[in-house]
């Protein structure tokens, strides 16, 4: 089991036709409830850091310890670096061995995403790691200091970035956003469906948090494979905190501890049934 590329993951969903959740996680209490959650439920997973998020998170200390949960967990996990920016966070990431890379330049042209997403291709294939590249813009911004309207892919650039980098998984942009929705979101399911018939590759679903289990149920139906999850997962890991600091009288740092833990764990269960990876393992 333990550290697996996110090929070989998203590879067996595809077959199975179910749903791999990539988690986000941002400190050793999140990413132990994912991992609880994945081996309780015998599910595979993907755990991710996207780089806006590295101040928080530094890659050099928190990368090694996401690689060490991998490699010990008793289910098939896949380390994954969520909206690279830069060749230099990707490579970095590479050493210390995640084995999943995101370049994200999809507010590039299209003709500078293709080139950005073969450089970092060609890297990846020398650690023998997945690629993801995103094509439309996919709403909100990841750490939410942007307001990026939903948007919707064009198919003809799905189908020409596919085609000049052969890369591994792509996400693509259905009405999707980060953060939680302002308003109900209508996925456009004709155009995933008219995705996942023109491209062999597994599809990627962003902004994961406040998708109706329905919605999420009908995008694994209609290709989609990989399921961003964060906003959701830091939500419910900041409630269970806040639920024992006001039970007590004084909290007790561990037992806060435990209580992060627990809140993580609580969304990513749910989830991981959603996506019908239980059993999976
Ligand atoms: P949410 O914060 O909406 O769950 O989105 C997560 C995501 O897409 C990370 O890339």
């Amino acid at each position: 089991m333990a550290l697996v590329t996110m090929k070989e993951l998203l590879t067996k969903a595809q077959r199975g036709n179910y749903g791999v959740g990539a988690f986000s996680v941002a400190n050793m209490e999140i990413v132990m409830g994912v991992i609880k959650a994945a081996e309780e439920l015998n599910s595979p997973v993907i755990l991710q850091v996207a780089q806006v998020r590295l101040p928080y998170s530094p890659l050099a200390i928190f990368g090694p310890m996401m690689v060490a949960a991998a490699k010990e967990a008793k289910v098939p996990v896949a380390v994954h670096l969520d909206h690279g920016l830069d060749i230099d966070h990707v490579e970095k990431a590479l050493e210390i061995g995640f084995t999943s890379v995101m370049i994200d330049a999809s507010h590039d042209s299209l003709d500078e995403n293709i080139s950005k997403v073969k450089t970092v291709k060609a890297l990846a294939d020398k650690y023998g790691a997945t690629v993801e590249a995103e094509v439309g813009q996919v709403g909100g911004s990841e750490d939410g200091s942007e307001d990026i309207a939903m948007m919707y892919s064009d198919i003809n650039d799905i189908l020409n970035l596919y085609e000049a980098t052969k890369l591994d998984a792509l996400a693509i942009a259905i009405g999707n956003a980060h953060g939680f929705y302002k308003e109900t979101p209508k996925l456009n399911f004709d155009l995933l469906k008219e995705a996942a018939e023109s491209i062999p590759i597994p599809l990627v679903l962003h902004g994961g948090s406040g998708i109706s289990d329905d919605d999420f149920r009908k995008c694994i139906q209609y290709g989609i494979r990989k399921i961003n999850v964060a906003t959701s997962t830091f939500v419910s890991t900041v409630d269970a905190v806040n639920d024992y600091i006001s039970s007590v009288g004084r909290p007790e740092y561990f037992a806060m501890s435990r209580s992060m833990v627990d809140g993580a764990y609580a969304n990513v269960s749910r989830l991981i049934k959603v996506f019908g990876s239980d059993g999976k393992a």
